[in-house]
C-alpha cells in the first residue's frame, strides 16, 4: 500500500515537472519516456504536436502542428524505422507567404492526419482549418495532397462538411479501403462522422451523428471487428478525463465503456489529450495510444504521451508507466 502511494506520488511529480528527457542513449536499448523532453536525430525537441502517425512500407511517418510559442507554423513530418528516433523530414504543409491564402499565417492549422489512397496514388492530409485572425471561428477541414509522403503537401481547399463546423478532427481508413472524417461539430456539442469520396479529397452526404456530449480529441482503432474511440472533453488546453465508447459500425451506435486511463491523473488522462491510437506494423492487436500534453504557455513545448494499450477482459485499459519498451507487448 504504502509502496503503492509512494509510486503514485513520485509518477504524478515526475508529470507534472517533466523533467525526463526522451534522449535515446546509444549504449542502453531504447525505451520511450512518457511526457519527457523528446529529440530528434538532430538532437531537436519533436514539435509534432495534435498529431497522427503514418505506415509507408517500413517506416513511420509522424505529422503534427508545427508550433511556436502560440503561433501555428503548419505541419511537421518525421520518419522512423523503430518509433523511438526520429529524423526531421521538414514542413509537411508550410504556412503561405500569401496573404491572401486560407493558410497565411495568423490562421491555425491543428490535429493533422494523413492516409494514402491505394486507388489515386496519393497522399490526402485533412486537418482542423482557422481561417487568419478569425480565432476558431471558422471550424472548417482543410485538405492537402502529396505524391510522397514528406511532401511538402500542395493545400486544395477547406469546407464545412455538410454545412457542418468541424474543429477537432481525425481520419480512419477502414481495412475496405473507405475513409471516414470524424470530427467535432455545433461548437463542439457534436461528434460526427461523415464517409469521404473515393479519392479522399471530400466528404461525401453520409454524414451522421455519433453522439452530442460535448466531445473533441477523437482517436480511434479496431480490434476483432470493433472500433473503440477515445475522445476528451472541452477545457480549452486543461486535460480532463477522456471516454471511450465502442461500436460494431462506425455509424453507431456506440455505447459508452469505462475511462480506460489507469494511475496518477488517471481522471485527466495523465495531464494530456487524445490525438491518436498507432496500430502496430509487426505486432496483432498492439496498439499506442497517443496524447498531447499541452502548455499553453509555450505550446512548441508540448509534450507527448504515448502509452501501451492493454486488453483486460476484452475492454482497453491504459496504463501511466514513465518508461516502457515496444517488447512489453504480449508477442
Ligand atoms: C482543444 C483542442 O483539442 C486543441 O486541438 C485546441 O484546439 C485547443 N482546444 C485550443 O484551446
Amino acid at each position: 500500500m504504502r509502496f503503492l502511494f509512494t509510486s503514485v506520488i513520485l509518477g504524478t511529480i515526475a508529470m507534472l515537472s517533466g523533467c525526463q528527457t526522451q534522449k535515446q542513449s546509444p549504449k542502453q536499448p531504447p525505451q520511450f519516456n512518457t511526457g519527457a523532453l523528446w529529440y530528434d536525430t538532430n538532437h531537436e525537441v519533436i514539435n509534432a504536436h495534435g498529431g497522427g502517425l503514418l505506415l509507408v512500407n517500413k517506416t513511420y511517418f509522424w505529422y503534427g502542428e508545427k508550433r511556436g510559442t502560440s503561433a501555428s507554423e503548419g505541419v511537421s513530418v518525421y520518419s522512423s524505422k523503430d518509433l523511438y528516433h526520429w529524423k526531421n523530414e521538414g514542413l509537411a504543409l508550410p504556412k503561405s507567404n500569401d496573404p491572401n491564402s486560407e493558410i497565411a499565417v495568423g490562421g491555425l492549422i491543428e490535429r493533422p492526419k494523413v492516409i494514402y489512397n491505394t486507388k489515386t496514388k496519393k497522399y490526402v492530409m485533412w486537418f482542423h482549418l482557422e481561417l487568419p485572425n478569425q480565432g476558431y471561428k471558422a471550424a472548417r477541414a482543410g485538405i492537402a495532397i502529396s505524391d510522397t509522403p514528406t511532401g511538402p503537401f500542395r493545400y486544395l481547399k477547406s469546407f464545412r462538411p455538410n454545412g457542418n463546423m468541424s474543429r477537432d478532427m481525425t481520419l480512419y481508413l477502414d481495412d475496405d479501403g473507405s475513409a471516414y472524417h470524424i470530427y467535432s461539430a455545433r461548437e463542439n456539442y457534436d461528434l460526427r462522422i461523415v464517409k469521404l469520396t473515393d479519392d479522399y479529397l471530400d466528404a461525401t452526404q453520409q454524414d451522421s451523428l455519433l453522439f452530442s456530449n460535448h466531445r473533441e480529441a477523437p482517436a480511434i482503432f479496431k480490434k476483432n471487428h470493433l472500433y473503440y474511440l477515445i475522445t476528451s472533453g472541452c477545457t480549452g488546453w486543461e486535460p480532463n478525463q477522456a471516454s471511450l465508447h465502442v461500436a460494431s459500425s462506425l455509424f453507431g451506435p456506440w455505447k459508452l465503456l469505462d475511462d480506460p486511463m489507469q494511475g496518477p491523473l488517471a481522471n485527466k488522462t495523465f495531464g494530456g489529450q487524445s490525438t491518436y491510437i498507432l496500430p502496430l506494423k509487426d505486432k496483432k492487436n498492439a496498439f499506442i495510444f497517443m496524447a498531447d500534453k499541452w502548455n499553453p504557455k509555450d505550446l512548441k513545448d508540448s509534450r507527448y504521451l504515448w502509452l501501451p494499450i492493454e486488453f483486460e477482459n476484452n475492454q482497453p485499459v491504459i496504463k501511466w508507466q514513465e518508461q516502457w519498451q515496444l517488447s512489453s507487448y504480449n508477442p
